[in-house]
């Protein structure tokens, strides 16, 4: 480091979930090194707290917001140290910070992590530099919508305290790649590496997949079932939670990538991926590797690329038209036609480089160009009370076609519906937003168009275990013969009294017909349940318009039957029943 260098020193901590808010701070690092700082990345759980709270230098934090406003996972202790009470007054004091968030518009808890971090902080102590920046995925742009104009106000506050010692580093330098990648001897970990075990993940083999739709209907939803090699005395999860997988790439697009990238002939050489820092790059990463474990196993190659992708491919370009082409996409004028290029036709990585022959990624540089597979969420449909090792999962193999008119499969669906039987994967479990009442007496009412029935599967299993009979279901599909999904199971459960069923299919009549349909037919029932039996109210689905015209619904009944009730009392009804924990829901897109 030059001596210059040495105060112009900048943290950046993030908080990511799908790598996403990791991929900003990134960006963040790579505009602070043009600007001769001194720049550190890390997680905000990585960082050596006591050195954080004594940073001399700026703190950005970079954090992302999950659907029910939960923080990312590894910045989850950093953020509980932060609200310790024990921490003396202006212990930040001597801090400057800035935060950026990324969340989406959509959700309720709009960039809840941001804000709160940047409210604890100052709480704290510490000195904002600018004020709290909002991501927003629901943004044409994406969250760099509104990251770009925020780092322009944070890189003008910033050298305004710390003046540029000497020029900016132009864009046509290539920082130095973050990662060693060397040839070894010896032998790189074999097929069971790649379900290297993560600490809190378990292992488990795919016992069944089926079918749940008819043969010619146009989406193939499937039930995945799991069996847990170990059951852990304590269950495992609870109704309502979720499985976490991590996919892989399929292997005739890993091939396809490593020769059009030319690493055919070196694709299982092994080789060793040492951070410049000294640190392993990944834990999940075995320590001899290859490059076909890295694409097959770590690196997404059918992602939509994000800006900062195009921002690094450019330095490597050997074509001027390419260069061209790149650089507009990096910069801030060329993001309408990034995206038109790129996000709307959600063209992948695979397709862009295809697109791009004579712009390629030297190898030293993949782990600074190419994102990490993330992981997904779904909900869980067996109760661990009833079958304590077996996981199943209800998913609609994600396909659709594109701008392009070329078929598009989700990575985490298509790697699923690939999976032989008897396939070993690593599945770790997270808790769900939504909670079943302790007591079995509560009767409950479960609102679940499509695949949102797959947690109330495992809310009937786990309520029959404890001899609940008051539940009541409002399922939606397009027909009884296509895609009723779980027909048999939820028709025996009628048989035997255990449920009551209310169906809409919406496409076996001329008119539509919703659950929210049903939900009104059967107000005085579903009014009685509210106001007398004191039922709870859950509803889980794909989040378009269903959750709002669901909640509708609710308010509507409530407006019919409670004497004298207004438009907005029917609506603070349902507002008050949410706040007790009376009426939950969990949407997806
Ligand atoms: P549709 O596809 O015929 O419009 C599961 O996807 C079921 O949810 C389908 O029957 C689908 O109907 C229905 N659905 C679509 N939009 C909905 C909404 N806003 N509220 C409730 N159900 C909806």
């Amino acid at each position: 480091m030059a001596e210059a260098d040495r105060d112009r020193r900048l943290l950046v901590l993030y908080g990511s979930q799908t790598g996403y808010a990791k991929d900003t701070a990134q960006r963040i690092a790579r505009q602070g090194w043009r600007r001769h700082f001194a720049v550190q990345v890390q997680a905000m759980d990585e960082a050596d707290r006591a050195a954080v709270l004594a940073a001399a230098c700026p703190v950005i934090f970079v954090c992302s917001t999950t659907g029910q406003g939960d923080e990312p996972d590894n910045m989850r202790r950093f953020w509980r140290f932060l609200l310790r009470k024990s921490h003396p007054h202006n212990v930040l004091a001597g801090m400057a910070y800035a935060v950026f968030g990324q969340g989406d518009s959509s959700y309720q808890k709009f960039n809840f992590c941001a804000k709160r971090l940047f409210r604890r902080l100052a709480q704290l102590g510490a000195r904002p530099i600018v004020p709290c920046g909002l991501g927003d995925d629901q943004h044409y742009l994406g969250v760099d919508g509104a990251l770009d104009p925020w780092l322009e106000e944070l890189w003008s506050a910033l050298l305004d305290r710390l003046p540029l010692p000497r020029p900016i580093i132009p864009d046509s330098v290539a920082p130095d790649p973050s990662a060693d990648i060397t040839p070894v001897d010896g032998s790189p970990g074999d097929e069971a590496s790649s379900a290297m075990l993560p600490p809190d993940s378990h292992p488990a083999v795919l016992v069944a997949s089926d079918r749940l739709t008819a043969p010619d209907h146009f989406q193939d939803v499937r039930s995945f079932r799991f069996e847990l090699e170990a059951a852990d005395e304590r269950p495992l999860w609870s109704p309502g939670d979720c499985a976490v997988l991590r996919p892989a790439n399929q292997a005739a697009d890993v091939d396809a990538f490593l020769a059009m990238m030319g690493w055919a002939d070196r694709a299982d050489a092994p080789l060793r991926a040492t951070a410049r820092s000294g640190s392993a790059v990944s834990e999940r990463i075995p320590e001899v590797t290859t490059l076909r474990w890295l694409f097959t196993h770590y690196f997404d190659i059918t992602a939509v690329p994000r800006r900062s992708f195009f921002e690094m491919l450019y330095y490597f370009s050997a074509s001027e038209d390419e260069k061209e082409r790149l650089r507009e996409f990096s910069a801030t004028e060329g993001q309408d036609e990034l995206h038109t290029y790129c996000m709307r036709p959600r063209r992948t990585i695979m397709e862009v480089l295809d697109d791009l022959p004579h712009s390629r990624v030297p190898l030293g540089y993949v782990f600074d160009v190419f994102p990490e597979i993330a992981e997904r969420s779904f909900s869980i449909s067996s109760a661990a009370a009833a079958t304590p090792s077996l996981v199943e999962l209800t998913v609609a193999v994600v396909e659709y076609k594109t701008l392009m008119q070329r078929p598009r499969v989700g990575l985490c669906t298509r790697w699923l519906a690939h999976l032989p039987i008897g396939h070993r994967v690593a599945m770790r479990f997270a808790r769900g937003t939504m909670r079943l009442p302790d007591d079995p007496a509560v009767p409950v009412i479960m609102v679940g168009p499509g695949t949102g029935v797959a947690p109330f599967m495992a809310f009937l299993r786990q309520r029959c275990v404890a001899g609940a009979r008051s539940n009541y279901l409002f399922f939606g599909c397009r027909g009884r013969e296509r895609d009723f999904l779980h027909r048999r199971q939820l028709e025996e459960w009628v048989a035997d009294g255990s449920l009551r069923l209310f169906c809409a299919f919406s496409r076996d009549q001329e008119d539509k017909v919703y659950v929210q349909h049903r939900i009104r037919e059967h107000g005085d029932l579903v009014w009685s349940l509210i106001s007398e039996k004191g039922a709870a109210v859950f509803v889980s689905g794909n989040a378009n318009r269903m959750p709002d015209d669901v909640r509708q619904a609710f308010a509507d009944v409530v407006q019919s039957h409670a004497a004298g009730s207004s438009d907005s009392e029917a609506a603070a009804c349902i507002q008050r029943m949410a706040k007790a924990g009376r009426y939950q829901e969990e949407c997806w897109y």
